[in-house]
């Protein structure tokens, strides 16, 4: 076999968004771009907002002088400065563009992140449904998830949670607003689990890092506020980026926070520096880093998705699914009428409609679609979810 074992099956594994794509592609060439509805892509069509065009038009017509060039590893210093006040207003805390680290994306984060905690054969907890990459991040480096179950509001299960920390555990990764469910955790829930790694700690004489995935973290709904970690673990750490507040995934603009309160940030930080590097990173992509300096108070329009939200939710509940109401990010987890998510997702293919199921995110019985796209597309899958609803 020309490539390893291990990638061959865990490209098995991790396939399914891949596999609605390309067959998307196809059922596209067969009937026609109108009559497929593709709501398998957490891709959005929302273009960045006006001020992103306007910062690009600014910096074509004054460039910098060596803005091309390598940088610190760590990444632009009015960049990370930036970034850095922005989470003073939103968190009262004192950050300083040393506590910030630049990376290609909120996936370049992650990796870097357990590139620098990770021992081999460390675990990292992640709570299901779960976005599918993390068991490929953390076995980049070593490590292996075990995966807390959720109860019936796709919020974590305390007691799965206390059972899933052993010696073992370095890392417990959340993400909220989530991928897929779009449930946001609340300030109790982030406290109920930091004071569960905190008596984990003493319990094994460890020390757990509290890692927070949040690239959905600007788009909130139902004027919500957003609960960040810091306050309540001292080695908590975001992971995050510009994919989806500022409609950049292509761009793979992100960063990491530590927090200015874990009392080892210098090693931590020196750490994740070298790890950025080292995985051949090197830096974050230059002319990104200066667009978005003065972006960090904008964000895309959240309401267009709320409304997106409110249409799919309302239709969707009409037909009879039984779906979680979402507070943030843009994906919807319904539960199968067929118990057999992979059988449900072949039925609403027949209709033209494509989607993910949940054992794609580890979690059966469920799927998922995204509303990150046109009205169009929404509007024209309804009759295809009525139909397969009824045919299931
Ligand atoms: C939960 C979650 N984490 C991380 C990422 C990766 O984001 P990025 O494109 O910034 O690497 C995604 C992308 O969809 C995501 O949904």
């Amino acid at each position: 076999m020309p490539i390893s074992n291990k990638i061959i099956d865990f490209m098995d594994k991790g396939s399914w968004i891949r596999k609605m794509f390309e067959e998307g592609i196809a059922l596209k060439k067969q009937f026609g771009e109108e009559n497929v509805f593709d709501l398998s892509l957490g891709n959005p069509v929302m273009e960045p907002p006006e001020e992103f065009f306007d910062e690009l038009k600014y910096i074509a017509s004054n460039p910098i002088k060596g803005m091309h060039r390598y940088m610190p590893n760590a990444g632009l210093e009015v960049t990370r400065q930036s970034i850095a006040n922005e989470l003073n207003k939103e968190t009262n805390l004192n950050f300083s563009s040393n506590h910030i680290v630049m990376t290609c994306g909120a996936g370049g984060a992650l990796n870097v992140v357990m590139k620098t905690l990770l021992n081999q054969g460390d675990e990292v907890v992640i709570f299901a449904p779960f976005f599918v990459e993390y068991q490929f991040y953390a076995d980049n480096h070593g490590g292996i998830c075990r995966v807390v179950q959720p109860d019936e509001n796709f919020l974590p299960d305390f007691e799965s949670l206390y059972d899933a920390i052993n010696e073992k555990t370095k890392i417990v990764l959340i993400n909220s607003p989530n991928n897929p469910t779009g449930v946001m955790y609340s300030k109790e829930i982030l406290e109920k689990i930091a004071k569960i790694i905190s008596e984990k700690e003493k319990q094994f004489d460890s020390e757990i890092f509290f890692v927070s995935d949040e690239p959905y973290r600007k788009i909130v709904f139902d004027g919500l506020e957003y609960p960040h970690i810091f306050q309540f673990h001292p080695r908590s750490i975001v992971a995050t980026s510009h994919s989806k507040d500022l409609a950049l995934p292509g761009e793979r603009i992100g960063y990491i926070a530590v927090n200015p309160d874990d009392l080892n940030q210098d090693i931590l930080i020196d750490g994740l520096v070298f790890c950025n590097r080292t995985l051949g990173f090197v830096n974050a992509p230059a002319l990104i880093q200066y667009l978005i300096v003065n972006l960090q108070s904008i964000t895309i329009d959240i309401r267009k998705y709320q409304e997106k939200r409110d249409f799919m939710f309302r239709e969707l509940s009409l037909i009879g699914y039984e779906t979680v109401l979402p507070h943030g990010a843009f994906y919807m987890f319904p539960k199968s009428p067929n118990k057999n998510d992979v059988e449900f997702i072949e039925t609403l293919k027949e209709q033209n409609v494509l989607a993910v199921p949940g054992r794609g995110f580890g979690f059966s019985g469920h799927f998922r679609i995204s509303y990150c796209l046109e009205d169009s597309t929404l509007e024209g899958s309804i009759p295809g979810l009525k139909a397969a609803f009824e045919h299931s």
